[in-house]
This record gives structure tokens, C-alpha cells and sequence, in this order.
């Protein structure tokens, strides 16, 4: 959209989260809340969007990238203070300035873009985004003249008994006519309770000069929750949770249990696709259709194929095929791989790892550092001996290895396409193509040796 502008204010430390890591670094749903602001506002299609950085600046910068420009506040005198210093890049421009606090991740964008039309549609030069809560405890109140008009927004810390009783609430979101918001910034004061410059007081000041001030009332108040502690944190982990899974079950994914499973926002789940209670789904995961995602499974930005099963298991940072089953209680460790009809069973380790279509790795193994061809099949208790406490080798298997349970594979080391290895081997040479490596100790039986021992 042309001329629309955003700023979102992001500089605050935070005070009442008690953390170390600035508030809107904070994640809902796995992500900064600051982030799903600036996510939701770009799908808007805005123009331009000023982050007012401060607190965690770097940091802030760093999770942003080039999502946003951004202008410093090195001190943060309050949320008028924070607009103003993007009057550099703004304060010259015509058009409309959509006003955001960073630490109010659930406001959708289609909220925004309904205070956007009917701040236009008011002819308004400022309108703010209210609600009507429950509970309006910490909240800005909107005060209304006699005739319905918005005339003031006072807050909490400022407002008489009287006033704390009123429900609508300011949000925290705003539309201005751009220039009209710079003008009134520079006659906003800090005569109240916290000795700050409070962005709302522009509300009254654009007021008393005549010009049209109105509030666009949501119906939503749960969209409008503004995180400043942990149990407002958690709120809107719950209230995002239920958005997401509600967005999943409407695509067409099954979710037993929606109270125990945890979608990240940026995760994205094919039709078909069960999800069994207690499955946590991270990161920019991606997972096909028709998957069974099985009980406590917990995957983080990976890559699930069709038709695939996953039970009770890990998976981090991983490509997963087609018709694939990885586990009960399996754990895929970074930069491994999996093909289409892989097996892989219970108790088995994968790390850095490509396993081919069709191979089976079923119980209780290590496979470090390997690159393990199709049709291979690596028997209970075999690992890859990748380590020597100083450096990692690599283990080659190729196309149709059998290797025999409880094997040791010394790596570097690799193993010929068809080889047969015996059961409980320690491989330390290359075997080659369609070969028979046996590496360990022959077995000798000493022909009556027990009863002579004389032991009954
Ligand atoms: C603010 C509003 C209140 C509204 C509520 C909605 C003011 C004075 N009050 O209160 O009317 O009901 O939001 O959630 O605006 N920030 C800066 N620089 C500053 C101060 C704050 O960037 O100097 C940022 C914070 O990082 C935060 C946002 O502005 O993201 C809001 O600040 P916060 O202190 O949380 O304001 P509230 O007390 O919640
Ligand atoms: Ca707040």
C-alpha cells in the first residue's frame, strides 16, 4: 500500500517480565513477539516500517534483519519520546502511520487493516484500536465525552476510581495522519503519574485542536492482550496456540489433542496429517500429508515427507523422505537425512548422517557421520566409530550392505556395495564390493572342560 507507513516501538526493557532477555525478544509460539508484529504488519503491505529500537538494540536488530529500518531511543522516556525519533525518516512524508507496540504479538493483520479502513473511512486524523476487556487492569481507559466521542486515554497509574472502572481500553495500536502525528508529538508533556511522554496524550491534543479523533472498536479482545509479564506470556502462548491449531485443523489436519500440541506460527502441516497428543513442532518445520506425528514427538526445523511416522522421537534440523517410520524413541541429530521407506527404530542415534531409499537401521544403534546407501541394513547394536577424542571420520556404506548386529565400524572406513558384515565384527579395513568381513575372535569349544572343572 502507498503512502502507509508503520512504526513499532520496541525499545522498552521490559521491567516487568524480570528477565534478562529484553521483552520483545520474548518468544510466543517459538517466535519474538516483536517479530510476529513486524510479520503481521509486512503482510499489509506497508510501505515502510520503523522499528524504534533500545533496549537489546543489537538484538533486536539481529532477529529483525531487513524486515524493518530502524531508529535508536537511547532513552526511553515513554512511547511519544519513542514515535518521535522516527521523525527523520517520516515526518515529511504524506499519508497514514499505522502505530504498534512490540510487545502486542496477537493483533492480526486483518484487525489492522480494519482500523486502517475505517480511520480512512472517518476522514479521522487519528484513530485509535480499542477493546472492551473483562479485566481492563494496566490498560490506558478511553474516555468518552457526553455525545460518544472519544476525548482522552488515560492510564492506569494517572486515573482516578472513577476512571478505572471504565472497560474500553486503548490497545496500543494506532492509525494518524502522519504529519498531524509529528506536529502533536512536539506538544506532548510528561506531567503524569510515570513522568513520561505518553503516546495516547496526542489523542486529546489532536482533540482540542478540532480535528476528528476516533476509536474503532474490536471484538476481539483477546488479539489485543499486551505482554508485560510472564503471565501475560503465557496468555498469549495459549491464545496463539489455539490460533495456529484452529488454522492447522481447518487445513485439514487432525490434532487429538489440541491442549497439548505446539505448533510454531511458521510451521506448515499437510492435509491428512495426525497429530497425537503431546507434539511439539518447532522452527520452519514442514511435514507432508498423511503423516502420523506420534505421541511426545518433538521436531524442530525440519523437513517430514508424506506419508511418513514418527514416534516418540526427536528430530532436529533433518530431512525426513516419504513412507518413512523413525522410531519409538529415536533421535535425529542436525544435518541428517533420511529417504524415502527408511526405517529407523527404537533407540537409534543419527547424527550428520544420509541414509538412502529403504534402509533400515531398526534398533538400538549410533550412525555418526555416515553416508549409508540404499537397501542397507545395519542390524541391532552396530555403530559407526566416529570419534577418536580428538577428530570425526566418516563412515561410507554403500547400496545393499548387510551389516550384523553389534558391529563395530571403525571410521574412516568403507564398506563395498553387497558387502556381508559378520555379527560382531569390529571393521577397521575397507571391505570390498560383495565381500564377507569377519572380524573377530573365532569361537572355541573345549569339548567337556565345565565338568572337569569340578565346580558341582
Ligand atoms: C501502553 C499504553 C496504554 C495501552 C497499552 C496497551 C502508553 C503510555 N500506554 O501501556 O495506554 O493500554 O500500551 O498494551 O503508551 N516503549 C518504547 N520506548 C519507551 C517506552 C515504551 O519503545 O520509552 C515500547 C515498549 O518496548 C513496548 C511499547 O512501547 O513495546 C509499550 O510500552 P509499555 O511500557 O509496555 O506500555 P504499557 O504500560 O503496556
Ligand atoms: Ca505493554
Amino acid at each position: 500500500m502507498t503512502n502507509i507507513f508503520a512504526v513499532v516501538l520496541a525499545a522498552g526493557q521490559g521491567t516487568r517480565m524480570k528477565s534478562k532477555l529484553y521483552k520483545v525478544l520474548h518468544p510466543v509460539c517459538g517466535k519474538p513477539m516483536v517479530e510476529h508484529v513486524i510479520d503481521n504488519i509486512q503482510s499489509l503491505n506497508i510501505e515502510k516500517i520503523v522499528t524504534v529500537v533500545g533496549h537489546g538494540a543489537q538484538m533486536v536488530k539481529e532477529k529483525l534483519g531487513d524486515k524493518s529500518e530502524y531508529v535508536l531511543q537511547a532513552e526511553q522516556l515513554g512511547t511519544a519520546h519513542a514515535v518521535q525519533q522516527a521523525e527523520p525518516i517520516l515526518s515529511s512524508l504524506e499519508g497514514t502511520t499505522l502505530v504498534v507496540c512490540g510487545d502486542t504479538p496477537l493483533i492480526r493483520p486483518e484487525t489492522m487493516q480494519a482500523l486502517f479502513d475505517y480511520h480512512t473511512s472517518q476522514n479521522a486524523k487519528a484513530t485509535i484500536l480499542t477493546a472492551v476487556a473483562g479485566d481492563p487492569t494496566g490498560y490506558g481507559r478511553i474516555l468518552r465525552d457526553a455525545e460518544g466521542n472519544v476525548a482522552q486515554i488515560v492510564e492506569q497509574k494517572d486515573a482516578t476510581e472513577e476512571q478505572k472502572l471504565v472497560t474500553e481500553i486503548n490497545t496500543g495500536t494506532y492509525c494518524f495522519d502522519n504529519k498531524a502525528l509529528f506536529q502533536a508529538l512536539k506538544l506532548v508533556n510528561n506531567n503524569n503519574a510515570q513522568g513520561e511522554y505518553y503516546l495516547p496524550d496526542v489523542i486529546e491534543i489532536l482533540q482540542k485542536q478540532g480535528e476528528i479523533v476516533s476509536a474503532f472498536v474490536t471484538d476481539h479482545f483477546d488479539e489485543t492482550l499486551g505482554v508485560n509479564d510472564r503471565f501475560a506470556l503465557s496468555q498469549a502462548e495459549q491464545l496463539m496456540r489455539a490460533q495456529i491449531n484452529e488454522k492447522h485443523m481447518r487445513n485439514g489436519v487432525t490434532i487429538i489433542n489440541p491442549a497439548t500440541t505446539h505448533i510454531s506460527a511458521d510451521a506448515v502441516i499437510g492435509a491428512d496429517t495426525v497429530l497425537q497428543p503431546g507434539c511439539i513442532i518447532e522452527g520452519k518445520t514442514r511435514i507432508g500429508e498423511d503423516c502420523v506425528i506420534g505421541p511426545n514427538s518433538h521436531i524442530v526445523d525440519s523437513l517430514i515427507g508424506n506419508a511418513t511416522t514418527i514416534h516418540s522421537s526427536v528430530i532436529l534440523n533433518s530431512s525426513v523422505g516419504d513412507a518413512t517410520a523413525v522410531g519409538p524413541f529415536a533421535h535425529l541429530r542436525p544435518d541428517s537425512s533420511l529417504g524415502n521407506h527408511v526405517k529407523i527404530g527404537n533407540f537409534v542415534e543419527v547424527k550428520k548422517s544420509k541414509l538412502g531409499d529403504h534402509s533400515k537401521v531398526s534398533h538400538l544403534s549410533y550412525i555418526g557421520d555416515a553416508e549409508v546407501g540404499e537397501n542397507v541394513n545395519i542390524g541391532c547394536g552396530s555403530i559407526t566409530v566416529n570419534y577418536d577424542g580428538k577428530n570425526k571420520f566418516k563412515t561410507v556404506i554403500e547400496d545393499d550392505v548387510f551389516v550384523g548386529c553389534n558391529s563395530n565400524l571403525v571410521a574412516p572406513v568403507t564398506l563395498g556395495e553387497g558387502s556381508f558384515i559378520a555379527a560382531g565384527s569390529t571393521v577397521t579395513k575397507d571391505v570390498p564390493s560383495d565381500a564377507l568381513a569377519i572380524a573377530r575372535a573365532r569361537q572355541e569349544n573345549k569339548l567337556g572342560y565345565v565338568s572337569k572343572l569340578n565346580l558341582k
